[in-house]
């Protein structure tokens, strides 16, 4: 095994960065101020399962900016390659990424948000996914190889359940979404284990307990 560097973890500050991209420098945290941020990496433009992510993403424009998502994208290509798939894609089937996309040749920011993982691949980033809230702290990875697309449908749930619990303090069960029934924190005193038995909530067990929003 390769030395093993320090991936980003869940709870992290978000590293910043200042980067070229589609829409011109970048500055990671400017870009994210004060917003949520998804922050994705696809191996290579120009290659059919990234095309369909990327296109993905964007004909989710609307949802993301409904949730007060910026999206930023990422591969180890240049930028002129960048510029021909967005084009190339553009002319044949009318979707355009709109989103940032980084091109970060010289591999700095794959490295330091753990997308170069080479036991998969030595030279392309692996489908990474940062959820990253406002305050710039990094809520969840996902990480996917080369030969498996993400799933839209789970990156925008996933979204909805993180903005869901940070704003009402409150957890997402198995399978959750959104109008659904959230997990209230359980009591952490004997006077609120009796408020609680005494509540109308949907109640498993005292340290389970449902409630709608
Ligand atoms: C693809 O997006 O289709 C792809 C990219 C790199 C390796 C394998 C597949």
């Amino acid at each position: 095994m390769d030395t093993i560097t320090q991936m980003p973890r869940i709870g992290d500050n978000a590293p910043d960065f200042t980067a070229v991209t589609t829409t011109g420098m970048l500055n990671m945290s400017t870009y994210g101020k004060g917003s949520w941020m998804v922050f994705f990496s696809h191996p290579a433009d120009f290659t059919p399962v990234c095309t369909t992510e990327m296109m993905g993403f964007a004909m989710e424009k609307t949802f993301f900016e409904e949730n007060n998502t910026k999206l930023l994208g990422l591969s180890i290509d240049s930028i002129h390659a960048h510029i021909a798939w967005v084009n190339a894609v553009h002319e044949k089937t009318g979707v355009l990424f709109e989103f940032p996309i980084i091109a970060d040749i010289d591999m700095s920011v794959s490295k330091t948000y753990g997308m170069l993982q080479p036991g998969e691949s030595e030279t392309a980033a692996v489908r990474a996914v940062f959820f990253i809230d406002p305050e710039q702290t990094i809520r969840l990875i996902m990480y996917y190889p080369l030969n498996v697309g993400r799933n839209m449908d789970e990156i925008k749930r996933a979204l909805l359940a993180l903005q869901t619990a940070s704003t009402h303090k409150v957890a997402c069960p198995l399978n959750w979404k959104p109008g659904e029934k959230v997990i209230v924190p359980a009591p952490k005193t004997l006077e609120a284990l009796a408020e609680r038995k005494n509540s109308d909530l949907e109640m498993v067990d005292w340290y389970l307990a449902k409630k709608s929003l």
